[in-house]
């Protein structure tokens, strides 16, 4: 059996369309003959069910965080997109929300050993580090914005901390250059290191074969943009805008895969609970989320490779 191919969904923003884009992204995955896990992490707000037309998941994330089962695709439920599972993060259970670090990690590590081909992880809002260890974790990451300054803002944010968050762990037990990493800050506040290459060059001399872990690690990754709810060119611009920032600042490339349209289908599916993409129907709509699927698939099937 091959690793599964995982990948992250976040962006900082509430509302932006992260379950919807990583609901239909799964639906086409399934076209194309791969099978798709996914797994809601916005606990707390977790609805990724609903998208996926399931009313109550019988069990999800929380039964294995409580240990009721020990097996993570005990946890796993079907979703009505054939070929296709899913951990909830449902719970009622208030304390579940914010799971520790080795909760989070056990979860991680047992995530790589599912079966599916892909595995979508649907993020919640916000860019602490709840969220971001999740984007720091695996070296694909799928990064949604609408073209509103504030998501652009909060994507930014989102990055950055998933960034320190993965740089962080890499040393864990070497307190001093945590310290340094953390104190990085963002070129707003101008205190600090503006630019992740200005922290890398502060670092260089104290830590020559960290540097060289960092470097590797940031090359390793691996992140996409998706402009969600497009309406103008303009829109599109913004996308292209918020890479090269990205690429500048924080030194990791940002592959823009393209943009969905904005289409009220799309929210009239979410009510139906019903994903949007298996409606028969062509549409331009359905026309974007084959299109950046199909980039991701070119990409994460050939890492080497650029979209
Ligand atoms: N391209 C789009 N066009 C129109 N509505 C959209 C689009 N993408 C998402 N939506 C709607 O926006 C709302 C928020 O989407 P959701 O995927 O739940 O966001 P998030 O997971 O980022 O919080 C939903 O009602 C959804 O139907
Ligand atoms: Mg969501």
């Amino acid at each position: 059996m091959k690793d599964p191919v995982i990948i992250s969904v976040g962006g900082g923003k509430g509302g932006v369309g992260k379950s919807t884009i990583t609901t239909n992204i799964g639906a086409v995955l399934t076209t194309r003959g791969f099978s798709v896990g996914y797994i809601d992490a916005d606990l707390g707000g977790a609805n990724l069910h609903l998208c996926l037309g399931i009313k109550r998941p019988r069990t999800g994330l929380q039964d294995y965080i409580k240990g009721r089962y020990k097996h993570l695709n005990e946890v796993a439920v079907q979703t009505v997109i054939p070929n296709t599972w899913l951990i909830s993060g449902a719970s009622d259970i208030l304390e579940l929300a914010n799971p520790n670090f080795a909760q989070k990690q056990k979860i991680i590590n047992n995530l790589k050993k599912m079966d599916a081909d892909y595995i979508l992880v649907d993020l919640g809002a916000g860019s602490d580090y709840h969220i971001t260890d999740f984007y720091a974790a695996f070296p694909f990451g799928i990064v949604v914005i609408d073209g509103f300054p504030t998501s652009v803002e909060n994507a930014y944010a989102f990055l950055k901390n998933g960034i320190i968050r993965g740089l962080v762990h890499l040393f864990r037990g070497n307190k001093e250059l945590q310290n340094r990493i953390r104190n990085f800050s963002d070129p707003v506040s101008k205190k600090g290191f503006s630019t992740v290459d200005q922290l890398i060059g502060n670092l260089e001399k104290d830590y020559t074969n960290e540097v060289t872990i960092i470097r590797q690690w940031l090359q390793s990754r691996k992140t996409f943009l998706i402009l969600n709810m497009v309406k103008s060119g303009e829109d599109i611009r913004i996308g292209t805008r918020f890479a090269e920032l990205v690429k500048k600042y924080l030194s990791i490339p940002l592959h823009y895969i393209g943009y969905i349209i904005y289409s009220p289908e799309i929210r009239k599916s979410i009510r139906a609970m019903h994903p949007f993409i298996l409606n028969p129907q062509n549409s331009k709509t359905k026309e974007c989320f084959v299109a950046v699927t199909q980039n991701l698939v070119k990409v994460t099937q050939n890492p080497y490779l650029n979209p």
